[in-house]
């Protein structure tokens, strides 16, 4: 099938593309709240269908969590198999929105035209345009160039529990030469990029326990060992004046010189706009580390949230008997999440006050870190695909963010992933006003049908 007629197949039917995204968006599949879990399996139902209808064999799988999505279609090798997933971020503060995070809009901006609403970016945008540049191939030839699995998942949000088992459970069918996923950034609006770097993850809740109740501060307050004092202690102890985390063996399996320097240095990053944009300006962190060299490099331990006493209206003189956080790490290298969890425990339990006791909950095994090579023949292929589409040379960047099932296929199936996304750095990912450019939805399909050609050849 001639590439030519597979691109100008999609910029023809942009107005179908876009209302396809519409009614996806329109679905508040929210994997962290409860009660969506019934949106979740809309979504999924959703997907299973629309994947039929695009040439594909899907069914919905049931989970302990949310529901998985797997669908096949073609035969001969190379084996695809893409990743993405259906679920998206909760949506508070609502009184940011410009509008109803559920009811997208598609808007002329300076830049071009946008769609707004949760999950037009991640992952839901990002995911379409793989799965319309399968149906352009369906569409004008009724066949596919090589073997495609499709694997969507509803807990990618949440730290993917369901999917260690879901793929133990499936290793035949996921067994593919390449795997390839699209919830990643371009490096700006007309430069394409290829993830080659993905830190790692891994969440703990820390509950911390005093008293057996809540007690009068004037009671009690001196004599009664507060946990909140006594939290806010164990936290400041995590990381030293230059940003270091100071847990036992924290550092070990964190490579010691981060590669490429010089590559970088070419790309012009501004630590200055990047801080700007969100309103800082005096960099934190790790002292001798540039903000790239951060974010791409280097691991960190993030506090997340925090609570615990009386936080309602006016005054209550109160000592509690709790206090809580939520604690997560970005892994590079080598580090394991089993360890850097168990020595994290131990850092702040062997630092507690007697009367306190401490526990944990954990809802996931964690992720570790992974390089992909920029030298392995799925990266070429696709570096190729992408200057063709773009007429701009891809750039290799790291991703700060993780996506968990990039290290389970590597350690379950040995397979490698290629990360290349279409969102832009202000597409308010996770926040408020979350967007993705049509731009981006229309010539990521584009980039899809040029990259499966490709490895298909
Ligand atoms: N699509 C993101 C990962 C990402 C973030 C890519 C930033 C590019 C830039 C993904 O959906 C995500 O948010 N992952 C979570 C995973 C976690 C909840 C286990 C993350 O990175 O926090
Ligand atoms: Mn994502
Ligand atoms: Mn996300």
């Amino acid at each position: 099938m001639q590439v030519d007629k597979l691109l100008s197949h999609i910029e023809k039917s942009e107005k179908k593309l876009i209302d396809r995204l519409i009614e996806f968006l329109r679905i508040p599949s929210i994997s962290t709240e409860k009660t969506y879990a019934s949106a979740c399996r809309d979504a999924a139902n959703w997907l299973t269908k629309e994947l039929s209808t695009v040439g594909f064999k899907s069914k919905t799988y049931q989970t302990s969590g949310h529901p998985i999505v797997l669908a096949t279609a073609g035969n001969g090798s190379p084996h695809l198999l893409f990743y993405g997933h259906y679920d998206v971020q909760p949506i508070d503060p609502l009184d940011s929105w410009d509008r109803p995070p559920f009811e997208p809009i598609v808007k002329n901006c300076p830049d071009g035209k946008i769609i707004s609403a949760r999950g037009a970016s991640d992952d839901k945008g990002q995911l379409l345009t793989f799965i319309n540049a399968c149906e352009a191939f369906f569409k004008l030839s009724g066949s596919f160039p090589c073997k495609i699995t499709i694997l969507i998942e509803g807990e990618e949000e949440s730290g993917s529990p369901s999917l260690p088992d879901f793929i133990n459970n499936n290793k035949e069918a996921l067994k593919a030469d390449y795997a390839l996923i699209c919830d990643t950034a371009m490096w700006n609006p007309s430069t394409p990029a290829i993830s080659t770097m993905l830190r790692g993850i891994i969440s703990d809740e820390i509950i911390l326990s005093a008293a057996n109740k809540d007690l009068h501060s004037g009671m009690y307050g001196g004599p009664a060992i507060n946990p909140i004092k006594e939290l806010a202690k164990l936290i400041t102890s995590l990381h030293d004046i230059d940003g270091r985390i100071k847990i036992k063996n924290f550092y070990k399996d964190v490579p010691f010189s981060p590669k490429t320097k010089k590559q970088w240095d070419s790309l012009g990053f501004s630590s200055k706009k990047f801080l700007s944009a969100v309103g800082l300006g005096t960099p934190a962190g790790e002292t001798g580390f540039s903000a790239l060299e951060q974010i791409w490099v280097r691991p960190t331990c993030e506090l997340n949230g925090i609570w615990g006493g009386y936080t309602g209206e006016g005054v209550k003189t109160v000592i509690p008997a709790k206090a809580y956080a939520k604690v997560s790490f970005r892994l590079v290298g080598n580090q394991k999440p089993d360890e850097i969890r168990q020595e994290f425990r131990n850092h702040l339990r062997s630092q507690l006050h007697p009367d306190c006791s401490l526990s944990f909950i954990s809802k996931d095994k964690g992720a570790k870190a992974i390089n992909i090579s920029e030298e392995s023949i799925l990266v070429k292929k696709a570096h190729d695909a992408l200057q063709d589409e773009w007429r701009a040379s891809p750039v290799y960047v790291g991703c700060g963010g993780s996506i968990p099932i990039v290290s389970l296929l590597k350690d379950c199936l040995n397979l490698d992933t290629l990360l290349v996304g279409f969102a832009l750095d202000d597409d308010n990912i996770h926040s408020p006003n979350e967007k993705y450019s049509i731009t981006s939805y229309i010539k990521g399909a584009k980039s899809w049908v040029r990259i499966i050609s490709s490895l298909a050849n």
